[in-house]
């Protein structure tokens, strides 16, 4: 069911940036060059006890900058999800603070969360995670129903016109099993940008793609994030994908390892290669 799985995140000094590319003060929330749309400090996630004890985020503190598309990327075990679903509410950290825009969600008990996520979070899975009994449209507007609504004029223009820029004009009627894969996503996608949310989540988005659907799925969201506005971090582990990023974040062993603005795919193979080889 679509409420209830993931949330996302924030962060308070945002991300620690690498040396050369700090352009501001991380730690000063109120610049004006970049707000944040998210932000955590001092993140620790802690699994088990005595030998058995897993340290899944090891003091991150990281904001996500509004209308940027922001690539988290690193192997497998290095704390993305775990960022990804205590910055979305769905998870809580052992200690450390979360922030989406000024709300802090730390606090927030889980009725409250759960409203937060449903008005000011958009999520894009990797396995679409739409429901098979709607149909296109209907899962478009899952998150006004879920809240009880029925979007104002001005949101009825904005998916029309979402689902205008997505080509899915022709599906509204399909349900998810009468869609490909790649159709199915740009689904999500409208879904995850109608509520105009502060911030969408998107886990490995082209995971379950093929190539060609994968190229135009992550055009949508680059052009989401230029042509609306949208602020969006996407966990991938393709360098294709994140080299559309403004940004790419490396996680190691449940720290920020590099923070850099925008790469190349070479530039990026080549970091995680590098990674790779120091993990060795
Ligand atoms: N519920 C849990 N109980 C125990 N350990 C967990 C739990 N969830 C995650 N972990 C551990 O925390 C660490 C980070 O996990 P996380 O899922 O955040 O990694 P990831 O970077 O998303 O990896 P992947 O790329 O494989 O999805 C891993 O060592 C994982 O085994
Ligand atoms: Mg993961």
């Amino acid at each position: 069911m679509y409420e209830g799985r993931y949330s996302r995140a924030m962060c308070r000094g945002c991300a620690v940036p690498s040396v050369e590319t700090m352009t501001t003060d991380p730690f000063d929330l109120d610049h004006d060059r970049a707000p944040l749309a998210a932000r955590v400090d001092g993140l620790f996630k802690t699994y088990g006890s005595g030998d058995g004890v897993v340290h899944a985020l090891d003091g991150v503190s990281i904001g996500i900058r509004r209308g940027e598309l922001t690539a988290i990327m690193g192997p497998s075990g290095s704390g993305k999800s775990t960022l990804m679903h205590i910055m979305a509410g769905l998870d809580r950290p052992t200690s450390g603070r979360a922030w989406l825009a000024d709300t802090e969600i730390t606090t927030l008990d889980d009725l409250a969360l759960t409203e937060l996520r449903r008005r000011r979070i958009g999520f894009v899975f990797q396995a679409f995670n739409l429901v098979p009994t709607l149909d296109a449209l209907d899962n478009i507007r899952l998150p006004f129903e879920l809240d009880g609504r029925r979007p104002t004029a001005e949101e009825a223009e904005r998916i029309e016109a979402i689902i205008e820029s997505l080509g899915l004009g022709e599906r509204l009627r399909h349900r998810p099993h009468q869609l490909s894969g790649g159709q199915q996503q740009r689904v999500a996608i409208a879904r995850a940008l109608a509520t105009q949310p502060d911030l969408v989540f998107a886990d490995e988005p082209t995971g379950n793609l093929d190539s060609r659907s994968g190229r135009e799925v992550l055009a949508l969201l680059a052009a989401a994030v230029r042509d609306r506005g949208q602020t969006i971090a996407m966990v991938t582990h393709d360098p294709v994908a994140a080299s559309h990023a403004d940004r790419v974040v490396f996680l190691a062993d449940g720290r920020i390892a590099a923070d850099k603005p925008r790469q190349s795919a070479e530039q990026i193979a080549a970091h995680m290669l590098a990674a790779d080889q120091v993990a060795a």
